[in-house]
């Protein structure tokens, strides 16, 4: 049975409410669960030079990380659309770094939403045991 992350839901989309998106008009909310049982948030942050901007996913794991969480359980994801919204190609290597057995939490409500493993969004992923003979 999956845990309730219900919590971790309502924080996802209470996290979008600090987008900085004036390019896009597209906010996205995350919020991380550590294994440790903590929370981070984070929203996507563009900038006028636009290939600078930040998806959220990097920056609630940024933020974990440099707290130094590195195990995680879940995270979820939702953005101002009213449709399942997953992660960019970018973000999916990004979180995989930290282990595929996440599950990532598509969110289109509090009460509309899929779960799905991060290994399932990033098949044959380039990890660190490609590097390795
Ligand atoms: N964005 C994210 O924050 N996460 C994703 O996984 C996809 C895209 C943001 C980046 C940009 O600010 C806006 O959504 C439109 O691409």
């Amino acid at each position: 049975m999956k845990p309730d992350y219900s919590e971790l839901i309502k924080k996802s989309i209470e996290a979008k409410k600090f987008s900085y998106s004036p390019y896009s008009n597209f906010s996205v909310g995350v919020a991380l669960l550590t294994e440790s049982n903590k929370v981070f948030t984070g929203t996507n942050v563009e900038n006028a030079s636009y290939s600078l901007s930040i998806c959220a996913e990097r920056v609630a794991f940024t933020k974990a990380i440099s707290e130094g969480e590195t195990k995680f359980r879940a995270v979820a994801i939702s953005s101002s659309k009213d449709k399942y919204i997953y992660p960019c190609g970018a973000c999916r290597q990004f979180m995989h770094e930290f282990g595929g057995d996440t599950d990532v939490i598509i969110v289109r409500s509090e009460n509309d939403f899929k779960i799905i493993k991060l290994s399932e969004l990033l098949p044959g992923a380039f990890d660190k045991n490609s590097l390795i003979n």
